[in-house]
């Protein structure tokens, strides 16, 4: 038996694996999904969806009823202050309220998953990058090892001057999310490894991304900053492929599939996208991801309206409103969708309605300087 999955290569992203399986699968190293990666093969065997990404979401899971377990940050300084600092501050990030369900797809459906092999093949596979086409951050940045590299840097910074605090929190979340994918593999993002929650969870955080990078490509711009503005649009387009691949298969889905395709769209609307950028960590601010969506949402890089858009957005790609021939929970479950942009929305503009106090916070990002959230 043959896993299937789809590996994208940006030079940034993760690994991006469809797995279609029934089975636990095992973990494996960085080196290993790099490895894995560069052969941007296309394989069928068991598996569970691994999720990159990131986003922050409107939908943050409760307050947790167990603690993680708490441990020492790791440090690689000796001072004894440096020890006493990690003391007096465990790490204590990610909270999961939920107990976890997993491989919830009933067996007789990975038939329809190993019967979509050609499809992926022909539709799926060419939205990979070509090698030679991937790029690095520093593709577009000063050369060190060059002549004019201080002149450069002069000017980098000089366009970067304009740019105000409250920007870079964003930019620094935006990019921890995405350089720190490997950490967030562990959340769980309630997908149960059925393909059918997996695909639509991941069409809807590649578009949330796709819409902060682009905003922060347009806020960029604004300030004066083109290079900085190229980067972060550069990363948007990649999103926006990302999104592309997935919503096609979700597509697919919905085409072969409608009811139990449906059923998991609401299903993972009423469980809401939580991203595994909540587990966002800076060993201080145990609200850190909390803050840093709330100045997100004051500049409107990433919004609760987006959120709403993002999901009216997908109903319209699918045509979810169209589908016919659905039994009567697929019914009830279409409705709850469509309707749900709206409701969203109403929540939302009940929410901006209430008088919200000015407050300041420290971000470690930034040096701790007070940022209004
Ligand atoms: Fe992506």
């Amino acid at each position: 038996m043959t896993p299937l999955h789809i590996l994208y290569s940006n030079n940034k992203e993760l690994l991006l694996s469809i797995n279609f399986s029934i089975l636990p699968v095992k973990k494996t190293s960085r080196a290993t999904r790099r490895k894995k990666e560069r052969k941007m093969a296309l394989n069928l065997n068991p598996i569970a969806l691994k999720y990159s990404h990131k986003y922050p979401s409107f939908a943050l899971p409760p307050k947790p009823n167990r603690k993680s377990p708490k441990f020492l940050r790791a440090s690689t300084l000796s001072s004894g202050s440096t020890e006493v600092e990690s003391l007096k501050k465990p790490f204590s990030p990610p909270r999961e309220v939920h107990v976890q369900v997993t491989h919830s797809m009933p067996p007789e459906k990975i038939e329809i998953f190993k019967n979509l092999e050609g499809w992926v093949e022909e539709n799926i596979l060419v939205h990979l990058k070509p090698v030679e086409k991937c790029w690095q951050p520093q593709d577009f940045l000063p050369d060190p090892a060059s002549d004019g590299f201080h002149d450069q840097f002069m000017e980098l910074r000089d366009r970067a001057k304009e740019i105000p605090d409250d920007y870079f929190v964003v930019l620094v979340g935006d990019m921890i999310t995405e350089e720190a994918l490997p950490t967030y593999q562990t959340m769980d993002p309630r997908t149960e490894n059925s393909p059918y929650l997996g695909f639509i969870y991941t069409s809807f955080q590649e578009r949330a991304t796709f819409i902060s990078h682009g905003n922060t490509a347009r806020h960029a711009k604004e300030y004066g900053d083109s290079k900085l503005a190229q980067i972060c649009g550069t990363i948007a387009s990649d999103e926006k492929r990302h999104e592309t691949a997935y919503t096609k298969i979700v597509e697919k889905l919905f085409e072969i599939d409608p009811d139990a395709t449906v059923l998991a769209l609401a299903d993972m609307m009423r469980k809401k996208i939580a991203m595994p950028a909540h587990l966002m960590y800076d060993g201080h601010d145990d609200n850190l991801f909390k803050h840093f969506s709330s100045v997100a949402q004051r500049l409107g890089v990433y919004t609760a309206k987006d959120y709403a858009d993002i999901l009216e957005f997908l109903v319209g790609r699918w045509r979810v409103e169209e589908i016919t021939g659905l039994s009567s929970e697929g019914r009830k479950a279409q409705d709850y969708v469509c309707g749900l942009p709206q409701r969203i929305r109403r929540l939302e503009e009940r929410s901006q309605g209430r008088a919200k106090e000015a407050r300041y916070v420290p971000i470690s990002w930034i040096f701790d300087k007070q940022v209004k959230l």
